[in-house]
């Protein structure tokens, strides 16, 4: 009786324990209901102040709605998690364009990630980058399922139980019925799920794509003036202006600010990718390490406060010198730079029914 008693106890501690990265499945994944629009939504589509204009893939193929679909639950499924314990939205949240708050997130064991979480739209974009705040993923499909076998992320060290785990949960048949013609859960499917839900999300209904089609006279005399800043500054330089802000265009793909005389992370050869600046408001903290609390923390920085680091990009060294260049800008510039970066909000993004969690 005490042996039977110590062999149930054991088998259920070893149930729940994260140790021994044991997959755990939800207690009745049949009661799960998911509520989803009969028409999948119009993911191939991006809403943009003149209207609605296609969405496309890494592969410039248009959008499929019911693949992103199937991403959308996956994104915000916990399942996804080797414990049921987070989602790809728990670090990555609609509330806060799909960042989080923190500086580093907590993972399925409660351990914390080692970066800040990025805010996720246009990686269209990101295509000739990168993924990652050192760019070392370049294809989306290979990249999804990182944070999924991550340690401390999601924990799924055997890449290859994910798809067991989600054959086992009845309510993805359907999905993957409607997105592939057959129920048979594959990794490649999800792996193609997720990355199509990513790419719909897209950041495009903003004041500053608004003003691109007139002229910026929409803007403010403020805006107007921190736009010229922006672009005087060799900000734009980095963070282009393109649709992400980021820099798929310029011959360099990651650069060191000088945050600090030495680095911690040693990111890409002591660089970090330059970040997209869409939706920059909503995203705090910022930097890689999320050091920043605000966007006049980090005018501060560009202001006064560069490093000579080593790897100092050259477009932040004083001109024909070796030393960190002080932009010094007043309080007025400051206000007037991030009133700009204001303009990149795309606000629409953070209540789009066909970004939210399904599950509720
Ligand atoms: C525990 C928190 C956490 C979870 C869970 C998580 N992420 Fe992330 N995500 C991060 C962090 C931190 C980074 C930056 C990591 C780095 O640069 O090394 C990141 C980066 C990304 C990026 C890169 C964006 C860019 O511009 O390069 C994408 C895309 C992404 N995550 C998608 C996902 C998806 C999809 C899932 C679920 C399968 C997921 N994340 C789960 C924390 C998380
Ligand atoms: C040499 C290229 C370069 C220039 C010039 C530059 N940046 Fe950056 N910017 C970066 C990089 C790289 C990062 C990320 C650094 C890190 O985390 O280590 C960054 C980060 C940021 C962030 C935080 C992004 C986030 O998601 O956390 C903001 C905001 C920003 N820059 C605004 C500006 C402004 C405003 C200017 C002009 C005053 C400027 N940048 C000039 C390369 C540049």
């Amino acid at each position: 009786m005490k042996q039977l008693l110590l062999l149930t106890l054991s088998v259920l501690t070893l149930g729940i324990s994260y140790n021994c990265k044991k997959v755990s499945y939800k207690a009745d994944p049949s009661s799960v209901k998911l509520s989803l629009p009969d028409q999948p939504y119009e993911y191939n589509k991006v809403n943009t102040s003149i209207g609605k204009i296609n969405n496309y893939y890494e592969d410039f193929t248009l959008i499929n709605n019911d693949k992103a679909t199937l991403g959308r639950v996956l994104f915000y499924d916990k399942a996804l998690s080797i414990n049921n314990s987070v989602s790809c939205a728990s670090c990555h949240s609609q509330d806060h364009a799909f960042s989080d708050v923190v500086a580093f997130s907590k993972g399925f064991a409660e351990k914390q990630t080692v970066r800040n979480s990025m805010g996720i739209s246009n990686l269209v974009d990101e295509r000739n980058i990168g993924f990652f705040w050192d760019a070392r993923e370049t294809k989306i499909e290979s990249m999804v399922f990182a944070p999924v076998a991550n340690h401390i992320e999601m924990g799924f060290d055997r890449i290859d139980l994910v798809a067991e785990k989600v054959s086992k949960l009845p309510y993805y048949a359907a999905l993957i019925q409607k997105a592939y013609g057959t129920t048979e859960v594959t990794e490649q499917r999800l792996r193609q799920g997720l990355s199509q839900f990513l790419f719909s999300i897209v950041a495009q209904n903003t004041k500053f794509d608004e003003g691109m089609y007139k002229g910026f006279s929409n803007f403010t005399a403020q805006e107007s003036r921190g736009m010229k800043l922006f672009t005087e500054n060799n900000c734009g330089t980095c963070h282009q202006i393109t649709p992400s802000f980021s820099n798929s265009y310029n011959s360099f793909k990651f650069a060191n600010i000088g945050l600090d005389v030495v680095d911690n992370d040693p990111g890409i050869d002591g660089q970090y990718k330059i970040p997209r600046l869409k939706n920059i408001a909503l995203t705090a903290p910022y930097m890689h390490d999320g050091r920043f609390k605000t966007l006049e923390e980090v005018l501060d920085h560009y202001s006064n406060n560069i490093q000579n680091n080593p790897k100092l990009n050259f477009l932040l060294k004083a001109n024909g010198s070796a030393t960190p260049k002080k932009f010094e800008f007043t309080a007025q510039q400051k206000a007037d730079i991030i009133a700009f970066l204001n303009t990149l909000t795309d606000k629409n993004l953070l209540t789009d029914k066909k970004f939210s969690n399904p599950f509720n």
